[in-house]
């Protein structure tokens, strides 16, 4: 069957064209080994929410696999522009996100990194899926699962089978996520950062080769340090995310989210138990503020 693509402009290699007709060379070491690395950027009224701190992530992933930037920072934040800018205009959509994909280029299939290629440069834009106001309201579902992915979560890869057939876990159970341990520790979850919150305080997993550091890392350290939330991260068991006064999701899509049951369990404690909870709210309200004064 075959599945309609939105209607969008995208940028390949220095063109601009519509999405469904953008093609790539059937070599190109992205299709070929997942040989890539991407970021995710949201956009909020039309303006890109910390930029510059995606576009140093990007930089640090592309120099962990050893692929040139092929571009400045200038020239990046032009052609992300350029998308938001048409998919306002086009669709009236205000808040989006940018996918942005650097592979290593086209050669012949070998696993020896080959010198001096061009890399791909593949780019779109979408409009940004809001978590609902009842996922909100009410928190969401998680199931907890082994993480058995590689020992390179550190790198924003396009090699995702392990994160996909995680995540296929939790949406065989009508669940948003499947929250990962390894070793009996919390890690991360399929494509989203988690925490737990301990008598008043914010807690995530160490940063690690096992964990992506999320642009939310440092956001959440800024918004905690706000509202005079505690915050370290430090390892958490499974015996701690199990008894968590609460458990939140992070990511660019998410933002902050609640989770409220954990392979069906309800999450917290006393009258809070299974319900959103009050240092989730107070980051979610900063986390609006911050999107109005950190957006470029
Ligand atoms: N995922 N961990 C993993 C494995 C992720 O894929 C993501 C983001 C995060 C959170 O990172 P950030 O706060 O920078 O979004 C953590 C993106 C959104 C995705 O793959 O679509």
């Amino acid at each position: 069957m075959a599945i309609a693509l939105p209607d969008t402009l995208c940028y390949l290699n220095g063109h601009y064209t519509p999405l469904a007709e953008a093609k790539i060379p059937v070599l190109d070491r992205g299709f070929i080994f997942g040989d890539g690395i991407y970021e995710v950027v949201p956009v909020y009224g039309r303006r890109l929410f910390r930029f510059d701190e995606h576009l140093a992530r990007l930089e640090r992933s592309l120099a962990k696999i050893r692929i040139p930037n092929p571009h400045t920072r200038d020239e990046w934040l032009e052609r992300c522009r350029c998308l938001v800018q048409t998919l306002a205009e086009t669709r009236g959509v205000d808040d989006q996100v940018v996918y942005i994909q650097v592979t290593r280029g086209v050669a012949p299939r070998d696993h020896v990194m080959p010198d001096g290629l061009e890399p791909t440069v593949f780019m779109m834009v979408n409009p940004l899926k809001h978590a609902t106001a009842e996922q909100r309201h009410h928190g969401v579902a998680c199931i907890t699962a082994r993480d058995f992915r590689w020992e390179r979560g550190d790198i924003k890869s396009t090699s995702l089978l392990g994160n996909v057939l995680a995540r296929q876990i939790s949406a065989d159970h009508g669940a948003v996520e499947t929250v990962l341990l390894r070793d009996g520790f919390l890690t991360e979850a399929s494509s989203s950062n988690v925490w737990i919150v301990q008598e008043g305080a914010l807690i995530g997993a160490p940063k690690s080769e096992h964990v992506l550091e999320g642009i939310r890392f440092e956001l959440l350290r800024e918004l905690c340090e706000d509202c005079d939330i505690p915050y370290s991260l430090r390892p958490v068991s499974e015996a701690e995310l199990l008894s968590a006064d609460e458990v939140l999701l992070s990511s660019a899509t998410k933002e902050v989210l609640p989770v409220t049951r954990l392979d069906g369990v309800p999450v917290g404690h006393g009258a809070l138990r299974g319900k959103p909870g009050p240092v989730y709210a107070r980051l979610y309200e900063a986390y609006q503020q911050a999107k109005r004064l950190q957006s470029i």
